[in-house]
């Protein structure tokens, strides 16, 4: 095979010429259309560079610039199949079976379930409005410094329009927790898939903006704002993260779908920075307005019957139920019998068998009719059994 620099008789890559696609023809919104023939068809549906495609690589790389400015000069990304898989890998490189860990709770029941395999200590930091509480923190690391216990490798969070509470961690306690992870020498895995899906008036400072010496992980998703089957992410890190993440990647997925970048990238090229921008304003006019709707119908049905945060961002309202020690049984058997299907907090939690009161209602894709007729469930079987 020709390549740019050489002939190249060492992959085993099939012949592109066997492949039977003539043309693949996209249509975006704002009516561009475009059709991927020659190399672009080629590059969209051969084997790539583990780390990502490399213009996608150059384009995200001054995104990243643009938005977080980072502080250091050695930092790197690279493409994922998603937040997920980024979070799954980290957590195999970094941790040892049995190893402490700092998790934000409630968490997304996705990073339960990747961390399960490492059987970690699993050692909670609670939320309030303001999201994760830095004194829990440094309550955690003094008792554990005291007793000469190991301080856990990672704090795991998930800042903006957190899963399943909403919540937006506050500028001020980003600064304080990346102070905390400096003095005692934790990583910062920021699990960051809202960033864009936030009813705030600024976008809040990230970790990786923070950082000065490689120490956050940093890991955005396309899932949230273009498209979640397309199944993209991007962990930015210190360049010799990133070096040995590439090693995992090469001998795991071999890189993320390379169609996926393709159709990314040229989103990327043909809206630049300002259509981008506008993309984003309109994600979150759409989302803002769904929760409201969702927060005004919770008003209306369940006013008395259970208390509710008002989400800074995500999709998520986390209602907890009053006078139900548990809600597993109205979940599970009601809920489901009516064919409405709902998360009870057990889900968020390491322990799944502790009682829960907290239910996860998401506002993102069910329409206002629909949201309505569950909350006129939960209405009508709360009145009908209020306690137990
Ligand atoms: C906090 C959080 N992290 C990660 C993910 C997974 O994102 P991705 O689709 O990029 O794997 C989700 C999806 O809901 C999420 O809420």
């Amino acid at each position: 095979m020709e390549c740019e620099n050489g002939i190249n008789l060492a992959n085993g890559m099939p012949n592109a010429k066997m492949f039977p696609f003539e043309e693949i023809s996209v249509m975006y919104t704002s009516g561009i259309n475009v059709k991927l023939t020659g190399n672009d068809l080629t590059w969209s549906l051969q084997y790539g560079p583990s780390q990502g495609q490399l213009p996608l690589l150059k384009k995200v790389r001054e995104f990243q610039e643009y938005w977080h400015k980072p502080k250091y000069n050695d930092w790197d990304i690279l493409f994922t199949s998603g937040s997920m898989d980024g979070c799954n890998k980290v957590f195999e490189m970094i941790l040892e079976i049995g190893d402490p860990v700092m998790v934000q709770v409630p968490t997304y029941d996705g990073i339960l379930n990747a961390l399960a395999p490492q059987m970690p200590e699993f050692i909670e930091i609670k939320q309030d409005e303001d999201g994760i509480i830095p004194g829990n923190i440094v309550k955690v690391c003094e008792i554990r410094q005291r007793a000469g216990k190991p301080i856990p490798k990672i704090l795991y969070v998930n800042p903006t329009g957190a899963n399943p509470t909403g919540t937006v961690l506050t500028n001020i306690r980003r600064k304080e927790i990346y102070e905390l992870a400096e003095m005692y020498n934790f990583i910062i895995l920021e699990d960051d898939p809202y960033r864009f899906v936030h009813f705030v008036d600024e976008n809040p400072t990230t970790f990786l903006e923070l950082d000065t010496n490689g120490r956050v992980i940093r890991l955005d998703s396309f899932s949230k704002i273009i498209s979640s089957g397309l199944r993209l992410g991007i962990v930015t890190a210190h360049k010799e993260f990133i070096k040995k993440l590439t090693i995992h990647m090469e001998t795991t997925n071999i890189h993320p779908s390379s169609l996926s970048q393709m159709l990314i990238f040229k989103l990327l090229t043909t809206w630049e920075l300002p259509r981008l921008q506008q993309h984003f304003d309109d994600i979150k006019k759409f989302y803002h307005q769904r929760r409201d709707i969702m927060l005004s119908l919770i008003e209306e049905h369940l006013t008395g019957l259970v208390e509710w945060n008002v989400p800074k961002g995500g999709m998520f309202i986390w209602i907890k139920v009053n006078n139900m020690k548990d809600v597993m049984e109205l979940v599970q058997k009601k809920c489901i019998s009516q064919r409405i299907f709902v998360l009870s907090g057990h889900a968020f939690n390491y322990d799944r068998l502790k009682a829960e009161q907290h239910i996860r209602l998401c506002y993102s894709y069910a329409s206002p009719e629909e949201i309505d007729k569950v909350l006129g469930f939960f209405s009508y079987t709360l009145f009908a059994s209020p306690t137990d």
